[in-house]
């Protein structure tokens, strides 16, 4: 710590990060899960949350609709705009928790790719490692699996602008993982998860 500027009163605390990373003895990283509403995206997130915390030991946070829809994002709906604003939001927060040495797993539609491409580059920019993982899921699948029921709401003509039917959705075209994962179990996709934290030299 030392004294900002000429008779400041503040303290400025900078910690590098390697240090920091050193001292809380583990690094930060952010796994953005993209895919369909019921590709699976935080049934996977929630496993390997649980894997790393409860088996690894690993300082995880995971950033989902749930608790994100509801306080930072509340004043957010489904127009192009505001999913923008909700991916720059938690992409903005996402940069910060893994600054500070958590393996923070996000998991959100985030169907546009300017946006998550805009999120990688605020993480490369501060030189954070990012992974993204595409939930590759066929809208026929995920309708059949319908998890919330919204599917039906959007056949019946009851929701508009429903990601993957009468909104867009925009794969990733340099994911780090796909995981098609009706093809895989739950266990597979989380291995494939681990072995992506492994490459990138996160949970060493
Ligand atoms: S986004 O596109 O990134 O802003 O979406 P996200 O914050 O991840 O929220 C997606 C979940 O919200 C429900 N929902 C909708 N999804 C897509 N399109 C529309 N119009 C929509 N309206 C509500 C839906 O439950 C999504 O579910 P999951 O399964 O959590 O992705």
């Amino acid at each position: 710590c030392s004294e900002a500027g000429e008779g400041g009163s503040q303290e400025v605390c900078h910690l590098p990060r390697p240090q920091r990373y050193a001292a809380v003895g583990q690094k930060g990283a952010t796994l953005w899960m993209t895919g369909l509403s019921g590709s699976g995206k935080s049934t996977i997130a929630k496993a390997l949350e649980e894997e790393l915390v409860l088996r690894g030991g690993k300082h995880v946070y995971r950033l989902d609709g749930d608790n994100i829809r509801t306080g930072l994002n509340r004043d957010l709906g489904f127009s192009e705009a505001d999913r923008g604003e909700s991916v720059r939001r938690v992409g903005e927060t996402s940069c910060l928790f893994s600054d500070s040495g958590t393996i923070t797993i996000v998991s959100l539609v985030s169907p546009y790719r300017d946006a998550r491409d805009a999120v990688r580059k605020r993480h490369e920019d501060q030189g954070i490692p990012f992974f993204e993982v595409f939930l590759d899921v066929p809208l026929e699948e995920v309708q059949r699996r319908d998890p919330k029921g919204l599917y039906k709401q959007v056949e019946e003509g009851k929701l508009k602008g429903f990601t993957g039917v009468d909104a867009p959705y925009e794969p990733p075209l340099n994911a780090e993982l796909r995981l098609p994962n009706m093809e895989m179990t739950i266990q597979e996709c989380v291995d494939a998860l681990i072995r992506v934290l492994e490459a990138g030299g996160i949970l060493t």
